[in-house]
């Protein structure tokens, strides 16, 4: 296949990832609003992308505070001067000795847990290095992964023990509305960003009647972000996906498939009756199932030609290195030869960009830039 894009894409390597970066800051300038028009404060989950430069983008109008979910991610955005950071993934004991580190460094890292043995273990360690450490409790909100019921006598419990230890400052409540991604509907999406809210903002009531001091209600998924109505009591949001979006995103509402910035870039390897093979399998695109609710026969992706057109085609199976496509049309599985690029637009673009080591930046036709992704843990 031979298009005006060929030659800028025919120079890399396969596979590798393609970011559009006039749609990162399309996507950027989107959320922006919402926030502003919701009055509160954005804290950007960066695990989506990992990267420094994404980041610049995201925060180029705001606190520069972020969300990470990895170690590796606050030492790479601390190092880049991103000074504001929640580790939005329950702390546990191994981590307190370089949690508190960094704290001593000078960086406001803050950590979330559920847990009621970590106030005094984290305390401990932080006490005996000098440092105070901010925690959030982690409340569940429907998502069903890790949280604290709202209901329940740790959630009043958690945040008095770590308000009363002496190395660790209460830093409030947090919650992720990640059942948002199985609702059927906007109402339903719409619904969830409701419960994603009055819980903690309930919560932080109950707490504060208590005379606890919570400075932060935090909430926030992309699609419930994406949707939400009315975000009274929250003070930040912190939505991640929503930077790059993808293939699953697009089918739920929470944006249009034009507004997806990644693609991962293939060759074509094989072409026989009715298929070809592509050289991105399982770790190039992620074995993410789709929203097979809404769309059963989704795949692991929708195959692209090299200026972004979807094709019709999806990668129905992968092994590790090998995407497998349908191509029931004659004329088209024709055009489609041995070498020829394809780009894929797949269902979970925060688990494919995790499996690479740059992007390849895609900017009026032309790739400008290679950017690094922080990979690790
Ligand atoms: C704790 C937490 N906060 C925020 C997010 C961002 O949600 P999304 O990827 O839907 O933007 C995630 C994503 O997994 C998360 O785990």
């Amino acid at each position: 296949m031979q298009n005006m894009n060929s030659r800028v894409f025919q120079e890399l390597t396969t596979p590798s990832l393609i970011l559009d970066v006039g749609r990162v800051r399309a996507n950027a300038a989107r959320m922006t609003a919402i926030v502003n028009r919701q009055n509160v404060r954005l804290r950007p989950h960066i695990k989506t992308h990992k990267c420094i430069e994404v980041a610049r983008i995201q925060t180029a109008d705001h606190s520069g505070a972020v969300t990470v979910s990895t170690l590796a991610e606050a030492r790479a955005f601390a190092a880049n001067g991103y000074n504001d950071i929640t580790y939005a993934v329950p702390i546990e004991p191994g981590k307190f000795g370089e949690v508190v580190s960094m704290v001593r460094e000078g960086v406001d890292l803050k950590v979330i847990t559920d847990d009621p043995s970590t106030p005094a273990g984290l305390n401990e360690v932080a006490a005996r290095r000098g440092a105070t450490v901010g925690v959030f409790l982690e409340v569940d909100c429907g998502d069903h992964r890790s949280g604290v019921q709202p209901e329940s006598g740790q959630a009043m419990e958690i945040p008095r023990a770590i308000s009363d230890a002496s190395s660790l400052s209460f830093a409030g409540l947090l919650t992720h509305g990640g059942h948002s991604y199985g609702a059927k509907t906007i109402d339903e999406v719409k619904a969830i960003a409701r419960q994603e809210r009055d819980v903690v903002v309930d919560l932080a009531g109950r707490l504060r009647s208590e005379g606890i001091d919570v400075p932060t209600v935090s909430i926030g998924s992309t699609p419930s972000i994406s949707h939400a109505d009315d975000l009274t009591g929250v003070d930040e949001v912190r939505p991640g996906n929503y930077i790059f979006y993808d293939a699953f995103q697009a089918t739920i509402g929470s944006c249009w498939f034009d507004d997806c910035a990644l693609t991962v870039l293939a060759a074509i390897v094989h072409r026989s009756d009715e298929k070809i093979i592509i050289d991105a399998g399982a770790i190039a695109l992620s074995k993410d199932r789709g929203p097979v609710d809404r769309d059963p026969g989704c795949g692991y992706g929708r195959v692209l030609d090299l200026d972004g057109n979807d094709l019709g085609l999806r990668v129905a199976g992968v092994s590790q290195e090998h995407g497998m496509i349908p191509v029931a049309d004659p004329d088209l599985l024709e055009k489609l030869n041995v070498g020829d690029r394809v780009r894929v637009l797949a269902n979970h673009s925060c688990i494919s960009a995790a499996q690479h080591p740059h992007y390849n930046v895609l900017e009026n036709g032309e790739i400008v830039e290679r950017w690094e992704i922080h990979r690790g843990w």
